[in-house]
This record gives structure tokens, C-alpha cells and sequence, in this order.
């Protein structure tokens, strides 16, 4: 205990390589699905689950699992970007997944980030999440500076979905996705780091050296809003899968 707050100790697998840390992700949500086939299913982009939504697409073709009836709310979006922009999230998600496997259109969220009234749609998206009972397995990425979601450091823990100003850090790191730094919107729509602890079950994926300072933060086990991945040791079921680090 810290304070009159509650730790828990965050579950790490080490993988061999990247293509055995997108196995052993997808392996959750597999399993998630079989064993609960209307499962609500938090997902992410980035790099990183690249190689597990591959494998996820796999298993779909080799008849190991259904998306019929799976629900599926994104953490994030950029604002300010169309959702057919290549670069948008809505975009990776169905190249990456969604167009892939047999989901329904209408159980596909994201939280929707070219709207006239942004500020509504973050109070629409936390409403949808709570209609569908709340999500069983959330999947997350990391940022450099130990993002999650689009929560920027010192994004307060008790956040709920919610506009952020991309720090310089985070729009140098996603630069490789347009054509130039200006190019990069400057905030975003994500969930909330209150949000994703409601989550009943979290895995996080990361891999590379880029991630080693914000894996060796995690693993620390310091809790701050410094660096909002720490908020997940206040979570009673965190997997980390890593991989090129140490
Ligand atoms: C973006 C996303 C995050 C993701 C992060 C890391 O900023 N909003 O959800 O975790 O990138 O991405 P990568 O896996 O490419 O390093």
C-alpha cells in the first residue's frame, strides 16, 4: 500500500522476439473471445500491434476464433484529421484488423475526432463504453514518454475520455506516419487513464529499444502522473509482453 492506495504487481512475460510477443497477445484475445464470444474489446494502434492483429487476423482464417459478435472501442484518435486519412486510426484499424475478420460494422467504436463538437463526443464515447457493460480486455501500446492511450504526462489518473495536446516528444515519434512534422495534429481524443483501469483485464505490448527507459520505469513500480503508464500498478490484472529490451 502507498498511501490509502492499493499496488498490485503488473505480470511480465519476456518473448523471445517480436513475432512471439504478437503470438502470445493475440493468444489473450483468443482465448477472450472463446470464452466469451460478445466480449467488448479495447484496442489500440501504433507499431507495436502490428504483428498481433496479423496473428489475430490468422487465427480468424484458421477458423480459431469469431468477431460476430465482438464489440470494439479504440483508445484514441487524432483530431483535426479525416477518418479515410491514411494516417488516421480509423484507417489503421481496418487495414490492420477490421476489414480482415468477420466483426459487424456497427460494434466498431472510435472515438471520433473531426467533429464540430469534440468536447460532446468525449462525453458520447465514455457513455457508448458504459452501454456495452464496460470493456473485458483492453489492449495497449506505450509511448516513449510512457504514454498510454494519447495520456500525455501529468494527464490526471482520474481522466476520462478527453481532448490532449500532443506533446513535441510524441508528434516527433509519430511523424514517420505523415508526410511532415506540420502535418502532425497537435491534440487528440482518448481515453481517459480512468477509463482504461476500468478495463477488467489490460495487456500492454511493447518492443524495441525506444521503450527501454519507459520499461524500466514500469518496471520500478513508481506510481506518478509523471509518467502515465505507472497508473497501471493500481490495476489488479496487467500483463506486460515485451520483447528487445533487455
Ligand atoms: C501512439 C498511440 C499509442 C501507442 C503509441 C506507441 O502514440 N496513440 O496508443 O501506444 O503510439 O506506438 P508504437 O507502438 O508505434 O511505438
Amino acid at each position: 500500500m502507498i498511501g490509502d492506495i492499493k499496488m498490485t504487481s503488473l505480470k511480465f512475460i519476456k518473448a523471445e522476439n517480436y513475432e512471439e510477443l504478437s503470438k502470445i497477445g493475440a493468444a489473450f484475445f483468443v482465448q477472450q473471445l472463446n470464452e466469451k464470444p460478445a466480449s467488448v474489446l479495447g484496442l489500440a494502434t501504433g507499431g507495436t500491434p502490428e504483428g498481433l492483429y496479423k496473428q489475430l487476423v490468422t487465427s480468424y482464417k484458421q477458423g480459431e476464433v469469431s468477431f460476430e459478435n465482438a464489440v470494439t472501442f479504440n483508445l484514441d484518435e487524432y483530431t483535426g484529421i479525416t477518418e479515410d486519412n491514411a494516417a488516421s486510426y480509423h484507417h489503421y484499424m481496418a487495414e490492420n484488423l477490421f476489414k480482415h475478420v468477420n466483426i459487424q460494422a456497427s460494434n466498431i467504436n472510435l472515438p471520433k475526432g473531426n467533429v464540430a463538437d469534440p468536447e460532446a463526443s468525449t462525453v458520447a464515447y465514455e457513455a457508448l463504453i458504459a452501454q456495452a457493460g464496460g470493456i473485458d480486455l483492453q489492449l495497449l501500446g506505450i509511448g516513449v514518454n510512457g504514454h498510454i492511450g494519447f495520456n500525455e504526462p501529468h494527464t490526471p489518473f482520474t481522466a476520462t475520455t478527453t481532448i490532449i495536446e500532443l506533446t513535441p516528444s510524441t508528434r516527433e515519434a509519430n511523424q514517420i506516419y505523415f508526410d511532415k512534422l506540420e502535418d502532425v495534429p497537435t491534440h487528440a481524443i482518448t481515453m481517459g487513464i480512468k477509463t482504461i483501469l476500468n478495463a477488467k483485464k489490460i495487456v500492454l505490448v511493447m518492443s524495441g529499444e525506444s521503450k527501454r527507459k519507459a520499461f524500466e520505469q514500469l518496471r520500478s513500480g513508481k506510481v506518478s502522473e509523471d509518467f502515465p503508464a505507472s497508473a497501471l500498478h493500481l490495476h489488479e490484472d496487467v500483463t506486460v509482453i515485451y520483447t528487445d529490451i533487455d
